[in-house]
């Protein structure tokens, strides 16, 4: 491998979020970054802009968007221009800029569920109605019921769909048929797409992820994908992040969102480390799932000997979610037996929506050394449960 993600990057006593939040007894495996140091052209790119001394207002980056661009075409063949991606400070302020520029107050919002956190709580926080449309365990994956999410979609005041894909928590990387199911019914109801895609690299062995607005002219121009290297690349602190969006109406309602919110302003570091990601780190990316799926294999073996949690293979992501509901506990009891017994910080699945009840999600994005250590600790605290 050119990258050592074998090297265990001390993390604790730095401003690194994860860390923070947990004494030094506990194995921080929630929030999702990794545990990786980033690709070495991006660290040579941000040392070298940063000896320059100068860090006033930079110019809106015509190469930023080319990185984009370059990136959806190499890796998953959507052949998109440049001018149609946009610098946004993150893919959740993007996605607030896009609800506020194309829905109202009152206005209903439709997602699978369990979902990312701030997905309902941004959408909340801004009057709109959140209807969850549920992923539930179907012959070894979750599955979409699509006759609900057709009631939802058919609904007078939907406006949107969040799709979020490869998903956050379940790990579906959702199929062609899938996606052009969900985009038809879409256009049949005329509800706009909102594809959050910033799982898109880790896809694992048998899966390919498939941009949603590739799949056809009409969806893309019914769609707004949104990307960030950040997971791929451990660059989230740059809060630098793109929206791709092919429908000029559409785009530019999202500019002006994007403009009345003051969401402006590029990150100097953020955009020449996705740049520096998205034209020379193919490699990186590559080497991070070779990584993480040997951390998932490791972990599906050590739940194979519980009977106390059921863990159905994620597709994508390095988010796995857990379903803890054999060990008879309740939310807090869990959430205390993963901390004080188990000593890993995981996430409470019950933030993630009511289906999270009885679930917690673990993040694998580290070291084969830690990760061990944790399964270790797992396995202890089980057999004395
Ligand atoms: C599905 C999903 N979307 C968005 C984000 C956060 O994106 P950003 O930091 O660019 O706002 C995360 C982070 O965990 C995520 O899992």
């Amino acid at each position: 491998m050119q990258h050592n993600f074998d090297e265990v990057v001390v993390r604790r006593g730095t401003d690194a979020k994860k860390y923070l939040h947990y004494g030094p007894d506990v194995l921080p495996m929630w929030i999702a970054d990794t545990d990786f140091k980033c690709p070495q052209p991006v660290v040579d790119v941000c040392v070298k802009r940063m000896m320059e001394g100068v860090y006033g207002y930079p110019e809106v980056s015509e190469e930023y968007k080319a990185a984009i661009a370059l990136w959806q075409k190499k890796r998953f063949g959507w052949d998109v221009p440049a001018a149609c991606c946009e610098f946004v400070p993150g893919v959740i302020p993007g996605i607030i800029c896009a609800m506020r520029a194309l829905s109202h107050p009152g206005d209903n919002l439709a997602m699978f569920t369990p979902s990312y956190p701030p997905f309902n709580d941004m959408a909340i926080h801004n009057g709109r109605n959140v209807l969850r449309c549920e992923l539930k365990p179907v012959d070894g994956h979750y599955a979409i019921d699509f006759d609900q999410l057709e009631a939802y979609l058919a609904e007078e005041r939907t406006r949107l769909f969040l799709l979020c894909n490869p998903h956050n928590p379940t790990g579906r990387v959702f199929t062609r048929e899938e996606l052009t199911r969900i985009g038809e019914l879409c256009l049949k109801h005329h509800v706009i797409v909102l594809t959050d895609e910033i799982h898109e690299d880790i896809v694992y062995k048998g899966y390919r992820h498939i941009p949603f607005a590739s799949i056809s002219p009409a969806f893309a121009a019914n769609s707004v994908t949104f990307v960030n290297a950040s997971k791929t690349f451990n660059v989230a602190g740059f809060r630098s992040a793109a929206f791709i969006c092919t429908n000029p109406d559409i785009k530019g309602r999202i500019h002006e969102a994007v403009l009345d919110n003051k969401g402006i302003g590029e990150n100097l570091c953020g955009t020449q480390a996705t740049i520096a990601a998205y034209t020379q780190c193919d490699y990186y990316a590559d080497e991070l799932v070779e990584y993480l799926e040997k951390n998932l294999d490791l972990l599906c073996e050590t739940i194979a000997k519980t009977d106390k949690i059921t863990l159905l293979r994620p597709e994508g992501t390095y988010l796995i979610w857990l379903d803890c509901r054999k060990m008879g506990l309740s939310q807090d009891e869990l959430v205390k037996f993963f901390e004080e017994k188990a000593k890993l910080g995981l996430n409470n699945g019950i933030t993630f929506g009511p289906e999270g009840q009885g679930h917690m999600r673990i993040n694998i994005a580290t070291s084969r050394a830690n990760m061990e250590e944790a399964m270790r600790r797992l396995t202890a605290a089980l057999e004395a449960l």
